[in-house]
């Protein structure tokens, strides 16, 4: 006689099932006081975390440098406007304290300027002309600032990956996240860094606000380290996540997001779909969004 069901009701079974339930009555509890404290998910600012196959979030690369000149007002105009649920950008200070978007430590490749960012005042950096190096249409583009593009960003629901170039102290970092609050836009915005120093000092001034660990390795289990520093995620290379595939899955066990920087070809995209990356920053998001439309029907 087929003995249908009986399995269910050993008492490992009800062991098991009775510690599923405590552990999701205990993670409920957890993200109720979490929601009262103010306390911020990944979930809640990169969506439900990803399984492999999934469609991960896009973030246009210093805006959309496929169609305008990186980190300028037309690349995040651009941006805001495209498919892409986030825009990355990076900033740096200028030589008075004033946070300025720019990539390189050094002027000359994308402006008409020379030497260091960090050697030139505010008004000094807005004289510059940071588009003809890419296309005569853009010729007289400025440098934003970071207080621009914030304004900028508070017109568009979309979200925003901030990048803290260098080493940023608790003071200047204060000004930043004064600067996020006055604008409105503190839901939008999830502050990033490479740099050590930065991180811990963010997590001192900010404890609450969302920011994401920028690491070029991956440890087989990085859990340990993003709960140090207190980040929602860890952003990292497709190269890293495919030599420490068990991390993303750690991770997301522990409910933090993974995302992957800077990925322009199918090959890399289908490679970190498949380990279930939660986001994708690209040079080239309409592209990633076509494909991820083309690759997604009927899943
Ligand atoms: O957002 C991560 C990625 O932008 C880091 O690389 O050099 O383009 O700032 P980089
Ligand atoms: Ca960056």
């Amino acid at each position: 006689m087929k003995k249908a069901g009986l399995g269910a009701f050993r008492p490992t079974r009800v062991k098991s099932v009775v510690l599923a339930v405590t552990a999701t009555a205990a993670l409920s509890a957890v993200l109720i006081l979490g929601s009262v404290s103010g306390q911020v998910y990944a979930a809640d600012v990169f969506g439900t975390l990803r399984a492999p196959g999934d469609v991960a979030f896009i973030a246009g690369h210093r805006g959309d440098r496929s169609l305008a000149p990186e980190n300028t007002m037309p690349a995040f105009e651009l941006a805001l406007a495209g498919p892409m649920a986030f825009v990355e950008t990076d900033v740096q200070l200028s030589r008075d304290g004033v946070p300025v978007l720019f990539h390189d430590v050094t002027l000359e490749r994308t402006t008409n300027g020379r030497g260091q960012v960090s050697e030139h005042t505010a008004a000094q950096l807005a004289k510059l002309d940071a588009g003809t190096w890419y296309g005569a249409a853009y010729a007289g583009t400025r440098i934003p600032t970071l207080d621009q593009f914030l304004a900028l960003l508070a017109t568009s629901e979309k979200k925003a990956l901030v990048e803290l170039k260098f080493g940023w102290s608790a003071e200047q970092l204060r000004g930043v996240v004064e600067l996020i609050n006055r604008h409105g836009v503190r839901s939008q915005v999830v502050l990033q860094a490479f740099s050590i120093d930065t991180l811990v000092n963010l997590q001192q001034v900010a404890p609450q606000f969302p920011r994401v660990m920028l690491v070029r390795e991956l440890p087989a289990d990085p859990v340990p380290m993003a709960r140090r520093f207190g980040v929602l995620a860890l952003a990292t290379t497709a190269k890293a996540v495919a030599l420490a595939p068990d991390a993303v899955t750690r991770l997301h066990r522990a409910g933090l997001g993974v995302i992957c920087y800077t990925l322009n070809s199918e090959d890399t995209w289908s490679e970190v779909r498949a380990h279930g990356v939660d986001g994708i920053i690209t040079d080239i998001p309409s592209d990633l969004d076509a494909w991820l439309a083309a690759t997604s029907t009927g899943t």
